[in-house]
């Protein structure tokens, strides 16, 4: 057990990685759980903290677009252009591993998933240290992303030493991960770099989003993101009938629901600004008093999709138990 400590400073932060320890780490996307990638005791810890089969593989963060190739075996002219143009950002490439990623982290995968974070304090703490992080999301495993320090604290407090604090993340929503086989771009996670931003530099993309909850299909897991209290995806508005309930809506109220159990999530309609709180909207209802969280569907455009995306995850029907 440790005593957890929340703090900005990422000499702090530095130390505990040296010492094989894991910690909280914020980035754009989620806040992560982060131990030294090329130590396997650190990679099994993380782990352990989150409850995380190891099937499921982990994204490893570099400080900077160069530092990938002392990673991986080869970088494909499409994840160059797309690791030139969005790094640091949300964008998470597959690439072949080199024998240096131990094979904890790519759970006996070739490949790895590899990335840039674009967070001033985990860009200098990256700087700091001489080995990249592992680091999945910062949430026992199947439960909702942490986007603030305190989600991390609430979720992971005793079971971590130290929590970096970043303030609110600014995209809300997992990096986008891309693959490159067979000379095509395929996304495996829709996430905070949208498809079609993807598309105006690779050409179109296939899409490979694994529904199944098959262990051979890491990470895609279908139940995911999950508050404990059921939720139910709906289409429309209409479909709404539960005054009791709490509401997730896009940009307009829904009129015959009392205001007090619905969270707008963007009165703008700006799917980013809606990206960015949905995780915290549904924390917020999982923790109220609503026995059951309505969520209703987003325009399947941009950012839009990767919300649909989680909140699909969010509202199936447990595989298995989730921790
Ligand atoms: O935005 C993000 O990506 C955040 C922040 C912390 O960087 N991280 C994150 O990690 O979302 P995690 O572990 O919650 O999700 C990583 C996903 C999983 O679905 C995993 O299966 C997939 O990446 N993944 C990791 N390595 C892979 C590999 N070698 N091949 C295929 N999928 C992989
Ligand atoms: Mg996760």
């Amino acid at each position: 057990m440790f005593q957890t400590e929340i703090d900005t400073s990422t000499d702090k932060a530095a130390v505990w990685l040296r010492r094989g320890e894991v910690i909280g780490i914020p980035t754009e996307t989620v806040y992560g759980l982060a131990g030294n990638a090329l130590n396997e005791d650190a990679v099994l810890k993380i782990f352990k903290v989150k409850n995380r089969p190891h099937f499921d593989p982990l994204i490893v963060h570099v400080h900077h677009r160069e530092a990938i190739s002392r990673y991986v075996e080869t970088i494909p002219d499409a994840a160059a252009a797309l690791l030139e143009k969005f790094s640091p950002g949300p964008l998470t490439v597959l690439l072949p591993k080199k024998p240096v990623i131990p094979y904890v982290v790519t759970s006996g995968l070739d490949t790895v998933a590899i990335r840039v974070p674009n967070h001033p304090l985990t860009l200098e703490l990256l700087r700091k240290i001489d080995f990249p992080l592992a680091a999945p999301s910062a949430n026992p495993f199947g439960y909702i992303s942490p986007t603030t320090s305190y989600h991390v604290y609430d979720q992971l407090h005793g079971r971590i030493p130290y929590i970096l604090d970043g303030g609110a993340t600014d995209i809300g929503i997992e990096s986008t991960i891309v693959g490159f086989q067979n000379d095509r771009v395929t996304v495996y996670r829709l996430g905070g770099l949208s498809v079609e931003d993807i598309e105006k530099v690779t050409g179109s993309v296939t899409l490979d989003l694994q529904r199944s909850s098959d262990p051979r299909a890491p990470g895609m897991l279908q139940h995911h993101y999950a508050p404990r209290k059921p939720l139910h995806f709906i289409n429309s508005p209409d479909e709404a009938p539960d005054t009791n309930a709490g509401y997730i809506v896009f940009q307009h109220a829904l009129p015959h629901i009392p205001a007090h159990r619905q969270i707008i999530l963007s009165p703008a309609g700006d799917l980013t600004e809606a990206a960015k709180k949905l995780f915290s909207a549904m924390r917020q209802l999982d923790k109220s008093d609503v026995p059951v969280i309505y969520a209703v569907r987003f325009p399947d455009v941009g950012l839009g999709r990767a919300i649909n995306d989680r909140l699909m995850r969010a509202s199936a029907s447990p595989s298995q138990p989730d921790n």
